[in-house]
């Protein structure tokens, strides 16, 4: 890595899945893998970045010069960043944080008998939208994973969240795989890049970011 673009900067960056318990042995989770999150926790160090990952339950290892911070649940992935958002200049929301918990969550194992039993969900906090409103909060970048109508539902999901940046990936694509095909979305438009493995992707969100940032902090 020649240019270190991210010189200087903190990185704040989310990954992987969430797990919400129903009881000590179930719960609800997705199929995010956490390698597209990863790969720009390496990028971003590799591009001189002082980078904390706060990861959802994956296989995966840390990267060596990252400080990782383990959760499981998206209220304790919203807390540690919310702990950390305000100290760092650029956070980049990866995870597929679960949109609902569980509000009945139970203390013991459920048992098979009688009736199936009833799962009440509740809203989980949107860690992104929460950042994206800090005053003088770091640079955002958000990703939106869609099965249809791709630039059209991200691009309204840029809108609402109030990000300057925001990475659209196919679920069919991304998910899981070690490959991924982006369209990235800011104000000056769609800039689709070619299908590419995981760190390509990555370290080519990162020279989109960090010319936005430059670009913001030399007005
Ligand atoms: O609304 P949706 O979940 O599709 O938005 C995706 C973007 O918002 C991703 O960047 C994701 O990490 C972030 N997000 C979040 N907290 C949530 C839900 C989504 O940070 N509760």
């Amino acid at each position: 890595f020649a240019d270190k673009t991210l010189a200087g900067k903190k990185v704040l960056i989310t990954s992987g899945p969430t797990f919400e318990p129903i009881d000590p042995v179930r719960g609800i989770t997705n199929i995010s893998s956490g390698k597209m999150g990863y790969a720009l926790a390496r990028a971003c160090r590799d591009a001189g970045a002082e980078v904390i990952l706060v990861s959802g339950p994956t296989a995966l290892a840390a990267p060596v010069d990252v400080t990782r911070i383990d959760v499981t649940t998206a209220q304790q992935m919203h807390d540690a960043v919310l702990a950390e958002a305000a100290r760092h200049d650029v956070f980049i929301a990866v995870a597929a944080v679960a949109d609902y918990r569980v509000a009945n969550r139970s203390e013991h194992k459920l048992k098979k008998q009688g009736a199936a039993p009833t799962l009440l969900l509740t809203e989980n906090p949107d860690i992104l939208a929460a950042v994206a409103a800090l005053p003088n909060g770091p640079f955002c970048v958000g990703f939106a994973a869609e099965s249809q109508h791709l630039v059209d539902f991200a691009e309204a999901k840029r809108k609402k969240k109030g990000v300057p940046l925001l990475v659209a990936n196919l679920v069919q694509t991304a998910m899981g795989s070690d490959a991924n095909e982006v369209v990235l979305l800011d104000d000056a438009g769609q800039h689709p890049l070619p299908i590419m493995g995981k760190d390509e992707v990555a370290a080519a969100i990162v020279h989109h970011l960090a010319r936005q940032l430059n670009a913001k902090q030399g007005q």
